[in-house]
């Protein structure tokens, strides 16, 4: 049966690649995609996704705009990481397509339907504002790229996805809406290599587009970690929703920290139980890594 997603993103190379691979991937029905600020300004994040559905052909696929900050902060970018464009590295093609006319707070609430799955990939600001302008806008699910178990991207406790709006973050978390938070704890076990980007040079207009992503993103991951590969966050999300096997998760409390001053945007997750705290996500533990970027690898090279 295929699952009808929206992905709400901050493209961003990583967030580029997970909507190729959901595009790729029939067991998934992309219903549109939604924008918002994060690895880049909106106006950039809205550019991208749109180039993303550009080097897809798929541009029947509706886009909409939302948030230019998160709910209460100043918004931090991530050029260190994916550049200036958001999406440094490949020549970006012209645009042909337009968003649509509707905040994606709202748009989202349009398009969100029993079955739905919600996928964001971004900071949760969108996701915040449409639970509070439609309350009765619920996802069947919410498969979430964000937060960490230990050890923080952004600041040594934080994740940048929960960094940039923790506000938004503890909102969702706090909704009851079913979530499943695939965290830095699992996406950095799965690195996407020199290897596997040669494999899609030149297999097709995605599959080079990727590979130039990919020579971009790793330029951070070898100054930053000393990986000899990129962890593609945001494609684990999507993956997880196409086969559940390949995460490992946990159900267990998550409360997000707002108020401190070296630890906001910290998702503190409760493997064991000690806190009493009702459990309210499934957190990702583990990966099948092989077989994850074998999926991606060989989806995005069956696109044109
Ligand atoms: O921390 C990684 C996450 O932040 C990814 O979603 C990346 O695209 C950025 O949004
Ligand atoms: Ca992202």
């Amino acid at each position: 049966m295929t699952v009808p997603i929206v992905i709400d993103c901050d493209p961003g190379h990583d967030d580029a690649m997970a909507i190729l691979l959901a595009l790729a991937s029939p067991e998934l029905e992309v219903r549109a995609l939604t924008t918002v600020a994060g690895n880049q300004t909106l106006d950039k994040t809205t550019r991208n996704a749109l180039v993303v559905l550009e080097v897809a052909g798929r541009t029947d696929i509706p886009v909409a705009a939302g948030a230019d900050a998160p709910l209460r902060r100043e918004l931090h970018t991530a050029a260190h990481v994916h550049g200036v464009s958001g999406l440094d590295g490949p020549e970006l093609p012209e645009v042909s397509q337009r968003p649509v006319d509707a905040h994606a707070a709202d748009f989202l609430a349009e398009v969100i339907e029993p079955g739905v799955v919600l996928v964001p990939t971004g900071p949760l600001t969108n996701v915040a504002l449409m639970l509070q302008r439609h309350p009765d806008a619920r996802p069947d699910r919410i498969v979430w790229m964000g937060g960490a178990i230990a050890e923080g991207n952004i600041t040594p406790a934080a994740e940048f996805n929960a960094y940039v709006d923790p506000e938004a973050c503890a909102l969702v978390f706090a909704s009851g809406i079913p979530i499943t938070m695939i965290g830095l704890d699992v996406t950095h076990k799965a690195l996407f290599t020199r290897a596997h980007a040669d494999r899609l040079r030149g297999a097709g207009r995605a599959g080079t587009f990727v590979a130039e992503l990919s020579d971009f993103f790793q330029l951070f991951h070898e100054r930053s970690y000393r990986f000899d590969g990129s962890p593609i966050h945001d494609a684990v999300a999507v993956a997880q929703v196409i086969d559940p096997t390949l995460v490992e998760t946990r159900h267990a409390n998550v409360a997000v920290e707002t108020a401190s001053d070296f630890c906001d945007g910290r998702t503190v997750v409760d493997l064991r139980g000690v806190t009493q705290r009702e459990a309210n996500a499934d957190v990702g533990l583990d990966i099948d890594a092989p077989r994850f970027l074998e999926l991606l690898v060989e989806r995005i090279a069956s696109l044109a």
